[in-house]
């Protein structure tokens, strides 16, 4: 987080506190560009770091990033093997980045089959952040919505009472003071149209924004352009207010058809 970050003054009025992300497209940009698959999950980590940076100056508060889905373990074990050490180099080399610029790392997803070292590098990072305030990145790491929401469900029949609250709190694994909120934004680049087992849960309400391009090439521009869109937007919870407001599709998505599906 440079100096070149625009200051928090400039973000907008109406910013998602909780900004989502399925980072999708690493694979297909490698391939266009006649390389190896993992050179496109090495270009994906630049796109995190460009990310991360940009984000807090947008007014994002909690960034959540889908970086591998327990589904993904049935890749070539040469793709999983070089993503896994990828996400190692990664996170030993941005923790003192993000705790000198105030970002709290927290992992979500299953621990126990990380290959060796990544998950006490992860243990590290979140030891050394723990104090950031400015930006809470979360990372899903071995993750599916639909086995954290069955493990939450079985922790919580031992509870006396559960609310939405309590069950939201199992979900998170975060046991911070502040719950972590409900995704207000998901974008998933890679220009497919689905979730793919990522909070499902958490996103019951959230505004969601599929955009065709590819995660190596999704920019700071991008993402300011994704928060401008979502600040436009009418969120009814299932209420009715004025008339919704008209939500022009960020630049990124003029290109292609029907990439906002969620408009109204
Ligand atoms: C997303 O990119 C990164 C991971 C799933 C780890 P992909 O690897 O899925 O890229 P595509 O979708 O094949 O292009
Ligand atoms: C979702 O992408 C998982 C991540 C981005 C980490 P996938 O590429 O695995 O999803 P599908 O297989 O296209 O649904
Ligand atoms: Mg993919």
């Amino acid at each position: 987080m440079s100096a070149n970050v625009a200051n928090e003054s400039e973000a907008p009025r109406h910013p998602p506190r909780h900004v989502a992300i399925v980072m999708d497209g690493n694979g297909r940009w490698a391939t266009a560009r006649g390389l190896p698959r993992p050179a496109g999950h090495h270009a994906g980590v630049e796109t995190v770091r460009r990310i991360v940076e940009a984000a807090p100056a947008l007014g994002i508060e909690t960034l959540t990033l889908y970086a591998f889905s327990s589904d993904n373990w049935r890749r070539p074990t040469t793709e999983v093997a070089a993503l896994m050490a990828l996400l190692r180099r990664f996170v030993r080399a941005e923790t003192a980045r993000l705790a000198e610029a105030g970002a709290r790392l927290t992992m979500l997803g299953r621990r126990d089959r990380l290959p060796g070292g990544l998950a006490e590098a992860i243990a590290a990072a979140e030891q050394a952040t723990a104090a950031g305030t400015r930006l809470h990145l979360r990372v899903a790491l071995d993750y599916s919505a639909r086995d954290t929401i069955l493990d939450a469900a079985r922790r919580a029949a031992a509870l006396p009472s559960l609310t939405r609250e309590i069950f939201a709190r199992l979900l998170s694994g975060d046991h911070g003071a502040d719950p972590v909120p409900d995704v207000d934004l998901l974008i998933r680049t890679g220009g497919e149209q689905r979730l793919s087992d990522f909070l499902l849960w958490e996103c019951a309400y959230a505004e969601l924004l599929f955009v065709p391009r590819l995660w190596p090439d999704f920019s700071a521009a991008d993402l300011a352009d994704a928060v401008a869109w979502y600040a436009q937007r009418e969120r009814r919870f299932g209420g009715f207010g004025a008339a919704p407001a008209a939500a022009a599709a960020p630049a990124l998505t003029a290109a292609s058809p029907a990439v906002v599906p969620s408009a109204a």
